[in-house]
């Protein structure tokens, strides 16, 4: 994944900077390039000798250096690479990079690069936690710098909290992720997923939910980040972790994503995954409803939810260029998916059987009819995986983005 990929690393400095050796590693094992820049701080933790050890080049420490300057200058440094790594990235480093400064070798470089950077911070968690932190960090991730970490976890320091470095593997995954995603076919394009089922309080402690286990839609949207699309999932309440290298929006009730799906637009691709539940509780109460003896049973009254397909297959500046439904049926699966992609106004829907018996929900396959204007074409019975494949490729394929 990595061979022949130039990775500039700096080391700034912070305790986490022996992790830099390993990552070093890592990524060359990898087939990656390596060319290390040393902070002044970052020589008091790693010695330039491990550093150029493991590189087996020349490590780069000093802006002024007349050698440095004449093999290869700090502009080269910068332009020579594909991407920049800066790990660890202490608080101090980040603050300069926010700034624009460049009076160093290291942030010097950071401000010249037309390149992009991959920032790992570590510090303790005080320091990550401060206010002037927490605004550099959102400068830098509105510039694009692509943030990995830190982690939680017990710190150098004694404390306990977020500041840990991200570990070695999990900065070579983001580093990948950037040239898988960059190459990939559906780089450029935005993705919206949504996935899951809703919750639909009834009170604060009890909701009205349905079975979909938000398989489906987290597998198509890791499938669309797969191909280069920048992936945004809007997900109800699942047991999944947040799949790496796209964002994920968590919310409970269909109100909260759509609202949630309408903030994410603009995007190319829409695909509506989850299972949105028709309707809320009307006036869901403010306390646990109570039961007491001699009192009626209470009656739920329910108000319909938006529908959040058919909003988003509306026509307008803001319509994907590609909308995509999902019909959840118990029978006539093809005959249901017809209707609701001629009433929604979307493009294709998938339609699926999720009677008990069949197991879909909640099970790790499912098989889809796929329903266009055009007809009606039925997938073998596939992994949930598979189908996000399958499906990522018929858009790519068959889409508005086709040749
Ligand atoms: C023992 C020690 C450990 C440190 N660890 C960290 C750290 O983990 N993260 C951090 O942001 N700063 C840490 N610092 C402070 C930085 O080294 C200091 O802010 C330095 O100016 C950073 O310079 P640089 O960003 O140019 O590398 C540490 C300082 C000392 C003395």
């Amino acid at each position: 994944m990595l061979r022949g990929k130039r990775v500039l690393l700096i080391i700034s400095g912070g305790i986490a900077a022996y992790k830099s050796l390993d990552l070093i590693r890592r990524l060359r094992e990898r087939g990656a390039d390596v060319r290390a820049v040393l902070t002044r701080a970052g020589e008091q933790f790693v010695t330039p000798l491990s550093v150029s050890a493991l590189t087996e080049d020349k490590v780069y420490t000093d802006l002024f250096s007349l050698t440095d300057e004449a093999e290869m200058g700090h502009i080269q440094l910068s332009r020579n690479a594909d991407v920049l790594v800066v790990a660890p990235a202490s608080a101090d480093i980040l603050a300069r990079m926010a700034a624009g400064m460049a009076n160093d070798l290291a942030t010097t470089v950071l401000l010249a690069t037309d390149k992009p950077v991959l920032a790992a911070p570590a510090m303790n968690v005080r320091m990550w936690q401060h206010p002037a932190t927490q605004s550099n960090l959102e400068v830098l991730r509105d510039r694009g710098v692509m943030i990995v970490g830190p982690n939680e976890g017990d710190m150098a320091c004694g404390e306990y909290g977020p500041g840990r470095m991200a570990e070695p593997l999990e900065i070579v995954a983001e580093v990948s992720n950037f040239f898988q995603t960059a190459s990939g076919p559906l780089a450029g394009r935005r993705a919206l997923v949504t996935s899951g089922p809703t919750h639909e309080p009834i009170d604060p402690v009890r909701y009205i939910a349905n079975r979909s286990s938000g398989r489906q839609g987290h597998a198509i949207a890791i499938a669309l980040a797969e191909a280069g699309a920048e992936v945004t999932l809007v997900t109800g309440p699942v047991d999944l972790p947040e799949p790496p290298g796209l964002t994920t929006v968590p919310v409970e009730t269909a109100r909260e994503m759509l609202a949630a799906c309408q903030s994410a637009l603009p995007a190319d691709i829409a695909v509506c995954a989850a299972a949105v539940a028709d309707w809320h509780v009307a006036d869901a109460a403010n306390q646990k409803l109570k039961k007491a003896d001699g009192q009626a049973t209470p009656t739920l009254a329910l108000s319909e939810n938006p529908d959040i397909l058919a909003t988003l297959s509306k026509s307008g500046p803001e319509r994907p260029a590609v909308v995509i439904g999902f019909a959840a049926e118990t029978e006539d699966v093809v005959a249901h998916a017809q209707a609701k992609l001629a009433r929604k106004g979307c493009d294709w829907i998938l339609a699926n059987d999720v009677s008990p018996a069949v197991g879909t929900f909640g099970g790790d396959r499912n098989t889809i009819h796929l329903v266009t204007p055009d007809g009606v074409e039925d997938w073998p019975t596939l992994s949930k995986r598979d189908v996000g494949r399958r499906l990522v490729q018929t858009i790519i394929e068959r889409g508005p983005f086709a040749e």
